[in-house]
C-alpha cells in the first residue's frame, strides 16, 4: 500500500528526533545542560508535560503554568519544538481523593488505589470533565506558543475499569450495538447456561464470576473499551482543536508488541487525516523467540498501516534496557542506530525515545535514556549524537513513502475473539502467529505491510491471513482473489461471526471461497509435530479437512491422513489453505515463488525503499549479518555523502541510505 503524502508531518524542520522530556525531576541548572546537550545531539522535539498534571493543576481550581512556561520559552530559545502533552493520563492523589470514583476497578472487585500512574476510571465523569479542561486550559494558553509543533493527548491509552460506572457505559454501549434485550440476548447466545437477560440492569462488566464467563460478552467488552477510550482521546483533541486548529494532535499507540488492547484501526481512522498523527511506542521483547530487527520491522509496518498512507512517527523506544524488563537486557553497540533507522526505512518521519535523561527517582529510575546515568560522556549518548547527525543528511527523505508488495492480515478483534476463553487450542494465539510469518517475510526480504481484511487489498500481489479466526464475511477477501491476487489462509480461520458464534459449515466465513469442508479439529500437543507428504512438518494445529472444489498439494502423513494443503484458482487469482501451522514457512513461500523485494541480496541485509511522488528514491540498508554485503544499487550514501555503486560492501552491523542515481 502507498503511503499518501501529506503536508501534516510533525511540525519540526526536517525529521524528527528527540524523546520524552521531563524536566520537573530536575533543578533548572540541569535545564540549561539538557538543551545544550539536545542542540549538540541534534534534537529538535521533546515530548513535555506528560506526567505533570500535579504540577499544573496541585489542587482543586488551582493553576499554575509558571513552570511549564518556563520550559516551553526555554525549547523555544534553544530553536527546540515540543509535542505538548495534555498530562491526563495521570490524574495526582488529589483528584483521586477528592473524586474516589474515579479509581479504576479491577475484575475482582478490588479498587486500584493512587501511588503509581494511570488510576483512573474511563467512564468517571469527573474524569472525563477533568481531562477536557485540562486540555482547554493548555490549549488557550500555548495555541501560540513559539515552541508548539504539535499536541499529545494523554499517554499510551489502556485502561480498563469494571466499576458500577463502567457498567452503566457499557449497558448503553450494548444498546447501541444490539437495540433491545432480545437483540442482546440473540448476539451474546444467552440460553447457553441459563444466561438470558430480562433486565438491562442484569447485564454486568466481565467481573470474576463462577465458571467460564460468555465470550461473546467478553468480546464485547474488548470493543467496548476501545471505544471508550477513543472517546476520551476524542474529547481532548476536539478541546484542543477549537483553540489551535492548525497543529497535529496525535497519542502514541502501542501496535507493536503483543499489546492489542485497542482496535488500532479503528483508533487509525481518528488520529490519521487534517491535523492528526499517527504516533506508536515499541519497546522490544528480550525473550521472544524472534529477532530484534525482525520485531522492529513488526512494529514499523504495523504503525505504517495505522496511518492508511499518512505521516506516522516512532514515538518512544529505548536507548538500552527497559525498567519494567528486570534490566536483563542490554542493546549492544549500534543496536540503537539500527533500530531507529529501520524505522525511519519503513517510513516513521523521525525516531523519538523514552527518555531525554534518565530518572534518578521513581519506578523507572533504571530506565534508559538519550542522557543515561553515565551521562553524556557514554557510548549510548555518543550513539544519539551520530543517529541525530544522520537524521540531519537525511532531511530530503521526508514526506517520501513506502511501498509493499506484500501484506499480513491483522483484525483485532479477530485476536480478542481468538483469545476469548473456552478454545480448543491454548496455543494458537493470532499475535505471536502474524509476527512470525511476518519475520520470516522480513528474513525473505519482502517488506511487508500488516493490513486489516476489509481494506482495499488490490494493490498487494500476496496477501497471507495466518490466522483468521473471526470473519463475519469473505466477501472482501473473494473481491481480492477473483481481482488477481494471491490468498493464503492458515489454520482455524474463518470460524466465528462478529458475536463470536461458530459459522455453520466450517470453516465457516471461507469454506465457499477455498473450496474445503473441515469436518474435525485436531489440536497437536506442544513439542509434537506431524508430517505431511511434501516434507513439511505441521504443529499446534490439524485439522480433517476434504477438497470440495481444491487441489489437494499435500496431505498429512500421520494422522489425520486427510489432505494438508490446499489451491484453488479463483477468477483471475488463487487461494491456498493450510489445515495446519508450518513449523517452517520458507518451504511455502518458495511454492508460491515468493521474491524478494532486491533480488540476491544476502540474508540479514535489511534493504527498503521510500519514494517521493517525484521519483526520487532512497535505498536504506541494514546489515545484521555477520560478513560485508554488497547492497546492489548506485547512487550517493547521504550517510557520508561517498558514492556507491552495487559492488560497494555494508559492513556487518553498518548502515547506509542511498539516493539512487
Ligand atoms: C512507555 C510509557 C513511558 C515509559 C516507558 C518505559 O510504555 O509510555 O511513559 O513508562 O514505557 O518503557
Amino acid at each position: 500500500m502507498a503511503q499518501r503524502n501529506t503536508d501534516i508531518v510533525p511540525t519540526v524542520d526536517g525529521l524528527a528526533y528527540g524523546g520524552d522530556y521531563n524536566p520537573e525531576q530536575w533543578g533548572r541548572e540541569v535545564w540549561d545542560e539538557d538543551v545544550r546537550l539536545m542542540r549538540k545531539a541534534g534534537v529538535n522535539l521533546v515530548s513535555v508535560n506528560i506526567f505533570a498534571w500535579a504540577g499544573i493543576n496541585p489542587a482543586p481550581d488551582v493553576w499554575d503554568f509558571e513552570r511549564l512556561d518556563a520550559v516551553m520559552d526555554l525549547l523555544a530559545e534553544g530553536g527546540i519544538k515540543a509535542d505538548l502533552a495534555t498530562s491526563t493520563a495521570s490524574p495526582p492523589p488529589w483528584f483521586s481523593q477528592a473524586h474516589p470514583e474515579t479509581l479504576p476497578v479491577n475484575a475482582e472487585g478490588v479498587v486500584l488505589n493512587s501511588g503509581a500512574r494511570a488510576e483512573y476510571c474511563p467512564h468517571a465523569p469527573a474524569f472525563q470533565a477533568a481531562v477536557v479542561e485540562m486540555a482547554t486550559r493548555l490549549a488557550e494558553r500555548y495555541a501560540d506558543h513559539p515552541a508548539l509543533a504539535m499536541w499529545h493527548v494523554g499517554n499510551e491509552y489502556y485502561r480498563s475499569c469494571l466499576c458500577d460506572l463502567a457498567a452503566d457505559a457499557f449497558r448503553a454501549w450494548l444498546q447501541e450495538r444490539h437495540g433491545d434485550l432480545d437483540g442482546l440476548n440473540a448476539a451474546w447466545g444467552t440460553t447457553f447456561w441459563s444466561q438470558t437477560y430480562s433486565d438491562w440492569s442484569q447485564v454486568l462488566p466481565p467481573r470474576i464470576c463462577a465458571e467460564t464467563p460468555n465470550p461473546s460478552l467478553v468480546l464485547d467488552w474488548r470493543r467496548f473499551g476501545s471505544d471508550a477510550l477513543l472517546r476520551l482521546f476524542r474529547s481532548e483533541a476536539e478541546a484542543i482543536a477549537k483553540h489551535c486548529p492548525d497543529k497535529p494532535i496525535t497519542t502514541n499507540l502501542m501496535v507493536t508488541g503483543n499489546f492489542a488492547h485497542l482496535d488500532y484501526h479503528r483508533w487509525g481512522e481518528h488520529v490519521t487525516g487534517p491535523n492528526r498523527l499517527v504516533a506508536t511506542d515499541h519497546y522490544l521483547l528480550p525473550d521472544d523467540e524472534i529477532g530484534w530487527p525482525e520485531q522492529v520491522a513488526f512494529g514499523a509496518d504495523a504503525s505504517r498501516g495505522l496511518a492508511a498512507g499518512g505521516p506516522w512517527l516512532l514515538m518512544e523506544q529505548s536507548t538500552n534496557s527497559s525498567a519494567w524488563r528486570r534490566g536483563y537486557f542490554a542493546k549492544r553497540p549500534g543496536d540503537q542506530l539500527r533500530h531507529s533507522l529501520s524505522y525511519v526505512a519503513r517510513g516513521s518521519e523521525g525516531a523519538m525515545f523514552f527518555q531525554w535523561r534518565a530518572s534518578r527517582y521513581g519506578a523507572e529510575r533504571y530506565h534508559s535514556a538519550m542522557v543515561p546515568h553515565g551521562g553524556a560522556d557514554s557510548r549510548v549518548f555518543r550513539e544519539v549524537e551520530q543517529f541525530g547527525a544522520w537524521l540531519r543528511r537525511l532531511t530530503e527523505v521526508k514526506g517520501s513513502t513506502v511501498v509493499s508488495r506484500a501484506a499480513v492480515l491483522l483484525d483485532f478483534q479477530s485476536v480478542w475473539a481468538a483469545n476469548t476463553p473456552g478454545q480448543p487450542s491454548a496455543d494458537m494465539d493470532t499475535y505471536p502467529e502474524l509476527r512470525r510469518w511476518h519475520a520470516a517475510l522480513w528474513r525473505r526480504g519482502v517488506t511487508t505491510d500488516l493490513a486489516n481484511p476489509e481494506w482495499d487489498l488490490s494493490g498487494y500481489e500476496y496477501v497471507f491471513a495466518p490466522h483468521l479466526y473471526l470473519l463475519d464475511s469473505d466477501a472482501n477477501l473473494r473481491a481480492y482473489v477473483e481481482g488477481g491476487g494471491t490468498l493464503v489462509v492458515g489454520p482455524y480461520s474463518g470460524i466465528v461471526d462478529r458475536n463470536d458464534h461458530v459459522h455453520e459449515g466450517l470453516p465457516g466465513a471461507l469454506r465457499d471461497l477455498i473450496g474445503v469442508r473441515v469436518e474435525e479439529f485436531v489440536p497437536i500437543p506442544k513439542g509434537d509435530k506431524v508430517a505431511l507428504d511434501d516434507g513439511i512438518e505441521g504443529e499446534t494445529w490439524s485439522e480433517v479437512a476434504h477438497a470440495i472444489d481444491a487441489e489437494v498439494v499435500a496431505s498429512f502423513e500421520d494422522y489425520p491422513h486427510t489432505p494438508a494443503v490446499f489451491r484453488r484458482e479463483r477468477g483471475r487469482g488463487e487461494v491456498w489453505y493450510l489445515s495446519t501451522r508450518p513449523v517452517a514457512l520458507d518451504p511455502l513461500f518458495e511454492r508460491l515463488g515468493v521474491a524478494a523485494d532486491f533480488p540476491d541480496a544476502p540474508e540479514r541485509l535489511e534493504l527498503v525503499r521510500r519514494r517521493h511522488e517525484d521519483g526520487r528514491a532512497y535505498v536504506f540498508a541494514i546489515n545484521h549479518g555477520e560478513a560485508p554485503a554488497p547492497v546492489p544499487v548506485a547512487g550517493t550514501d547521504l550517510l557520508t555523502g561517498e558514492p556507491w555503486t552495487p559492488a560497494t560492501p555494508l559492513d556487518p552491523g553498518s548502515c547506509a541510505v542511498i539516493r539512487e542515481a
